[in-house]
């Protein structure tokens, strides 16, 4: 889009509104320390020694808070949350969960993945119930939970289905709700919506932002979608690859509550147009023309192409 035709705004540029709503956050509890974190992995045996994955990210995550972690592929989202989640390890730096470190998976930190990670031989209630009988609950008071949390979700009445009879939306409502059933302070959640049609993936984001609305919870997304994460996020951290480290930190200036009829607005494009420049930095405007085709085949444009035949050049 031109910005001759719709002049953009700052994308710093905050409402009073939002000003304030930062002021508050930047004012709350820290729950999730990242510093420095560093990430190396092993070269094969005889090769050359891997660039590090990670080269020392630091930023502090406050309580109620929706992160969005955002980068192109391979650039080390997951790597990261997988250690913010204890399920990998670091090579340098420290990661605390309200003050304390972190060396391991935890019930303070639920995580949701892409790939669909329901325990198949398992319903949908005795999925959510799975983290409280693990903590040493009863089953009474844990299927009570169970049913309460997949109401929240919209899904008791699948309560007894089998997650093999659910589609994929379905099945990433149970996933959030089964994270959300050991009432972690902090949710990480690694491209959940990625394998689902766009549609859905809408839907989805509509439902997350209501239960974060309806739950005391704080929120760490990744995503590569620049809509998805300006849509849920308060803040953007935008990474960048090789070595994966913190290009900027974007404080969204989109109005709450969001909805999609914001995703034109002046605010949300220009937020859009400084993610692009951040994550895409080379993509050409135009693609170089390469003819494959004869003259006289042209399917659009005949004027244009044949602009070529004119200059005496095309034959
Ligand atoms: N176990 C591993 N051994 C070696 N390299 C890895 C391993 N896991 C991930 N990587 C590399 O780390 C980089 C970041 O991967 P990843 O965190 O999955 O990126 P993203 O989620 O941003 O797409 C990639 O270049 C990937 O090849
Ligand atoms: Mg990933």
């Amino acid at each position: 889009m031109s910005e001759a035709v719709l002049a953009l705004p700052d994308y710093r540029d905050l409402s009073p509104e939002l000003q304030e709503r930062f002021r508050a956050i930047a004012a709350r509890e820290t729950i999730l320390e990242i510093d420095g974190v560093r990430k190396d992995f092993a070269a094969p045996k005889g090769a050359q020694p891997l660039p590090p994955v990670l080269g020392g990210v630091s930023f502090e995550v406050k309580r109620r808070e929706f992160i969005c972690l955002i980068g192109a592929s391979g650039c080390g989202k997951s790597t990261l949350l997988r250690i913010l989640g204890g399920l990998e390890s670091r090579t340098g730096g420290e990661v605390r969960m309200n003050g304390r470190q972190v060396d391991g998976p935890g019930a303070d930190r639920g995580m949701v993945f892409q790939e669909y990670t329901l325990f198949p031989w398992l319903t949908v209630k005795q999925n959510v119930m799975f983290g409280p009988r693990m903590a040493g609950q009863g089953r009474d008071p844990s299927e009570a939970e169970a049913l309460q949390w997949l109401d929240m979700v919209g899904l008791s009445e699948r309560a007894n289905a089998w997650p093999h009879q659910l589609s994929g939306g379905m099945k990433q409502r149970v996933a959030i709700a089964r994270a959300l059933a050991n009432s972690p302070p902090i949710l990480l959640m690694d491209e959940p919506f990625g394998a689902l049609d766009a549609q859905t993936r809408c839907t989805m984001q509509k439902h997350l932002l209501q239960i974060w609305k309806n739950v005391d919870v704080t929120v760490l997304f990744v995503t590569h979608d620049l809509d998805e994460a300006i849509l849920l996020a308060d803040r953007i951290v935008v990474l960048g690859a090789r070595p994966g480290r913190i290009l900027e930190i974007i404080q969204v200036p989109v109005d709450r509550p969001r909805h999609v009829g914001q995703l034109l607005s002046p605010h949300f494009l220009a937020t859009k147009k400084r993610l692009e420049q951040l994550i895409h930095p080379d993509d050409p405007e135009d693609l170089p023309i390469i003819r494959m085709t004869q003259v006289g085949d042209e399917a659009e444009e005949p004027g244009a192409m044949r602009a070529g035949t004119r200059n005496g050049s095309g034959t």
